[in-house]
């Protein structure tokens, strides 16, 4: 197919970039490169450095030569849940307005299909465990209710404009590409693991485990982490289905195994061989203790099934990464 992947220059884009080429699919990639990385272009795919604001852009990037393409994967979004509580209107623009321009241009194009990165902070607090799709969806924060909101859009064009979607509901994306290939590290990271590897290679002093007193086995909290090449593999296997059988599909993409901060950090001090300095802070607000996905329906329609997201694995390819751009720096 002839796709197009909006946000195809960061963390997970580029890494679903990578499945799909490895697929033998034809890849252009758009991307304002404000969080993304050009060097995680792969040389083979067109380049379009645009915002998803930019209408006219967009509409252009729609056909290839003249023809609409095959689907679209839209991963472009801003991402910080904290940030979001505190710049609303910017994630209500970049998110919201960002993505109805999407949608638009696709349907102005005649563009059939789109895989949109949707998210678990959909849920918000958690009712019950594991998590699956039937769960209420009472976002905590607003970049959840972003996600949520383009969920309904979906499911309107969907019915209006027979847009067939998969909306893909990622828990917490972790790991680097197993191959070393993609090696453009995010930007200022919030995320747990990216932040234990910055304090890994001494870019940051130590790792604040916000809150050791919550109700689990050691006191962290335990979350549901997916490599990012599983969740990449989970598109291409998407996008076939939707194609083939004509259908919307809302699914999770995590492990359905919890893991503490501790035992994230523990793993990572044993991998990398690193001290990795911890300070016990207070809990971050809106953090429930434990989430953890079902992924009982992504394993039965999709047949997935992750192969690297053990902690192990996880924490070794993110390594990988890291230390090379380390060294990358040293020798600077
Ligand atoms: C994981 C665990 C923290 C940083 C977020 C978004 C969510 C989704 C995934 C995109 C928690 C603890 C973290 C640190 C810590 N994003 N932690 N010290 O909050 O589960 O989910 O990313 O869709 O929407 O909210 O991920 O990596 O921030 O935190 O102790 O410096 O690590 O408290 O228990 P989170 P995270």
């Amino acid at each position: 197919m002839n796709i197009l992947v909006i946000g195809g220059a960061g963390y997970i884009g580029s890494h679903v970039v990578k499945a799909l080429l490895q697929h033998g699919d034809s890849v252009t990639v758009y991307d304002n490169l404000s969080t993304g990385c050009r060097e995680n272009v792969f040389p083979e795919c067109g380049f379009i450095e645009a915002d998803i604001l930019d209408e006219r852009r967009l509409r252009a990037a729609m056909l290839t030569n003249g023809r609409p393409v095959d689907a679209v994967i839209h991963l472009a979004a801003l991402k910080a849940a904290g940030e979001s509580m505190l710049e609303p209107e910017r994630y209500a623009e970049h998110n919201i307005a960002g993505t109805i321009k999407i949608l638009n241009a696709m349907t102005g194009a005649d563009v059939p299909r789109l895989v949109f990165s949707s998210s678990a902070a959909v849920y918000g607090e958690p009712r019950y465990l594991p998590i699956d799709e039937a769960h209420p969806t009472e976002p905590t924060n607003f970049y959840g209710a972003t996600k949520l909101e383009i969920e309904h859009l979906l499911r309107w064009y969907s019915h209006l404009r027979e847009l067939r979607y998969a909306a893909l509901r990622y828990f917490n994306a972790a790991g680097y590409d197993p191959d070393g290939e993609i090696r453009g590290l995010e930007r200022n990271p919030a995320n747990l693991l990216p932040i234990i590897m910055e304090v890994a290679i001494g870019k940051r002093s130590n790792l604040q485990v916000f809150g050791d007193d919550y109700d689990t086995a050691d006191g962290t909290g335990v979350r549901d982490y997916v490599h990012v090449t599983d969740l990449a593999t989970a598109h291409v296997t998407a996008l076939e289905r939707i194609a083939e059988h004509n259908t919307d599909l809302v699914l999770n993409l995590g492990t359905e195994c919890g893991v503490s901060v501790r035992e994230m950090y523990e793993l990572a001090r044993t991998v990398a061989e690193r001290t990795i300095p911890v300070e016990v802070a207070p809990r971050r607000a809106g953090d429930p203790a434990k989430l953890v996905a079902s992924s009982a329906a992504a394993r039965e329609v999709l047949g997935w099934q992750p192969r690297y997201s053990d902690p192990e694995t996880l924490i070794r390819t993110a390594w990988r990464a890291y230390a090379a751009s380390g060294a990358k720096s040293a020798s600077k």
